[in-house]
C-alpha cells in the first residue's frame, strides 16, 4: 500500500524520473492465431490498425529461442520480481513455449499465459510441469455463443476439456476466465457464470469491449499524429448500436447479486446505466483517470522490439532487446517523454479512452 502510494507520487511529480521497475514484461511471442474472433483485429484480419500491427506485424513469426532466453536473462538480472506475461498473440501455439517456461522456472521468474485455450488439452501437462503461475483463459459466453464469436465450432468444448485436464493434473493451479462483453453475448452472461459453478476457478472477469472508432482516432491525431499516432481498432465487425445496454445493465446487477465460489469482476466497473450508455455511445469521453500500465508494463515483440504497456498501446520504438538492456529500455527517453506527456494530459490521451489500461 505504501509502495503503491510512493509510486503514484513519483508518477505525478516526476514522470521522467521514475524510480521503480516494471511489474510485467508482456511478451508477443508469435504473430499468428488459430481463431477468428469478431471483436479482435487479428481475428477480423483488420491488419492496418495499431493493435493488429502490434500483435501480428512483426517478423519472425515466432520469437526465436535465443531471444526469449535473453529476455528471461535480462528480467532475472534487472527486474527479478517482474512477471513474464505470455499474452500475445496465441501463446499455446508458440513452438518454444515449453522450453522457455522451463528456462524461466530455472531462473525463478514467474510466468502467466493468456490464451484462447483451443490447444490447452495438448499443452496441459507441459504448463503444469513448468510451474506456470496464473492461467488466463478467454471465453466469451456459453458454448454456442462463444463458438460463434470465435469462429470455431469446437473452441468452447476444447477449452473446457483443457481446463478440466489442468485441474486434474494440478487442482491448485490458479485459473481465471476472461469474457469480453460484446453484442453477441449480452443476455447470456448469467448462463455463462452458471456453467462454471463447479469449477475451482479463481476469478471470472467481464471486460467491456475495448474499441477505438475512427472519429476518436482522427480527433487524437489532430494533436498527436506525429508523436503517438492512433488508428481505429477492434471495430470492424462489432456494431455498438446492436448492444442491448438495457439488458446488459440488468444482467450486470443480477450477476453482482449472485453468490459464486469464485470472484466476479467487471472492467471497468460502471456505476450507473447512464454511464454504461456513455461508455459505449460516447467513446470520445475520457472516463478513466490515468493509464495504469505505462508505469508498470512493457511489451516485447518477436523481433526484440519494445513498445509501452501492451498490444493496445501506441506503436512507439523504445529500443530492441538485441541491442539494449531491459534497464536501458525501461528508462529510455522516448518512454520518459511518453509518460510525461500522459501526465501533462491528465493521465490519458484522446485515443486511450476505451483501452483496458485507462481505468
Ligand atoms: C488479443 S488476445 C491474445 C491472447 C489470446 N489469443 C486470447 O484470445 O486469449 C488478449 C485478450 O484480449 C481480449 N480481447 C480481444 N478483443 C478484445 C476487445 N475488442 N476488447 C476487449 N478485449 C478483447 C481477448 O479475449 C483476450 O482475453
Ligand atoms: S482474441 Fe485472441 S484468439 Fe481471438 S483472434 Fe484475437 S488473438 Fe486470436
Ligand atoms: S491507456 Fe493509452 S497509454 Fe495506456 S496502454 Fe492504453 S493506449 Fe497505451
Amino acid at each position: 500500500m505504501i509502495l503503491k502510494s510512493f509510486k503514484r507520487i513519483n508518477q505525478e511529480l516526476s514522470p521522467k524520473n521514475y524510480f521503480f521497475g516494471p511489474e510485467w514484461i508482456v511478451l508477443g511471442v508469435n504473430n499468428v492465431c488459430n481463431l477468428h474472433c469478431k471483436m479482435c483485429d487479428v481475428g477480423t484480419k483488420t491488419l492496418e490498425t495499431n493493435f493488429a500491427q502490434n500483435l501480428i506485424g512483426t517478423h519472425p513469426l515466432n520469437m526465436p529461442l535465443d531471444l526469449i532466453k535473453k529476455v528471461i536473462d535480462q528480467v532475472a538480472i534487472h527486474y527479478p520480481k517482474a512477471k513474464l506475461g505470455y499474452a500475445f498473440t496465441e501463446p499455446l501455439v508458440y513452438p518454444h513455449l515449453e522450453t522457455s517456461l522451463q528456462y524461466a522456472k530455472e531462473k525463478n521468474i514467474k510466468t502467466t499465459i493468456t490464451t484462447n485455450a483451443l490447444t490447452l488439452k495438448q499443452n496441459a501437462k507441459r504448463l503444469v510441469d513448468a510451474n506456470l503461475g496464473e492461467l488466463y483463459i478467454s471465453l466469451d459466453g456459453p458454448e454456442e455463443i462463444h463458438n460463434k464469436i470465435r469462429g470455431h465450432k469446437k473452441s468452447f468444448q476444447k477449452a473446457i476439456e483443457g481446463i478440466e485436464d489442468i485441474f486434474k493434473l494440478n487442482p491448485k493451479q490458479p485459473v481465471s476466465v476472461f469474457c469480453v462483453i460484446t453484442e453477441w453475448n449480452i443476455g447470456y452472461l448469467k448462463e455463462f457464470i452458471a456453467f462454471f459453478k463447479d469449477f475451482p476457478l479463481k476469478e471470472i472477469g467481464f471486460m467491456h469491449t475495448n474499441f477505438t472508432p475512427q472519429s476518436v482516432a482522427d480527433n487524437h491525431n489532430l494533436i498527436w499524429k506525429t508523436k503517438y499516432k492512433a488508428t481505429a481498432s477492434n471495430i470492424d465487425e462489432i456494431n455498438i448500436d446492436n448492444y442491448n445496454l438495457e439488458l446488459l445493465w440488468n444482467e450486470i446487477q443480477e450477476i453482482k447479486n449472485e453468490k459464486t465460489s469464485f470472484k466476479v469482476i467487471f472492467s471497468p466497473e460502471i456505476s450507473s446505466k447512464d454511464k454504461l450508455i456513455e461508455f459505449y455511445h460516447n467513446p470520445e469521453k475520457i472516463i478513466g483517470k490515468r493509464c495504469n500500465d505505462v508505469f508498470s508494463n512493457i511489451m516485447i515483440k518477436s523481433d526484440g522490439s519494445v513498445i509501452p504497456s501492451h498490444g493496445r498501446c501506441y506503436n512507439l520504438n523504445l529500443g530492441n532487446i538485441y541491442n539494449n538492456s531491459l534497464k536501458e529500455i525501461w528508462n529510455t527517453n522516448v518512454l520518459k517523454e511518453f509518460r510525461s506527456d500522459l501526465i501533462k494530459n491528465n493521465g490519458l490521451l484522446p485515443a486511450c479512452s476505451r483501452c483496458c489500461s485507462a481505468f
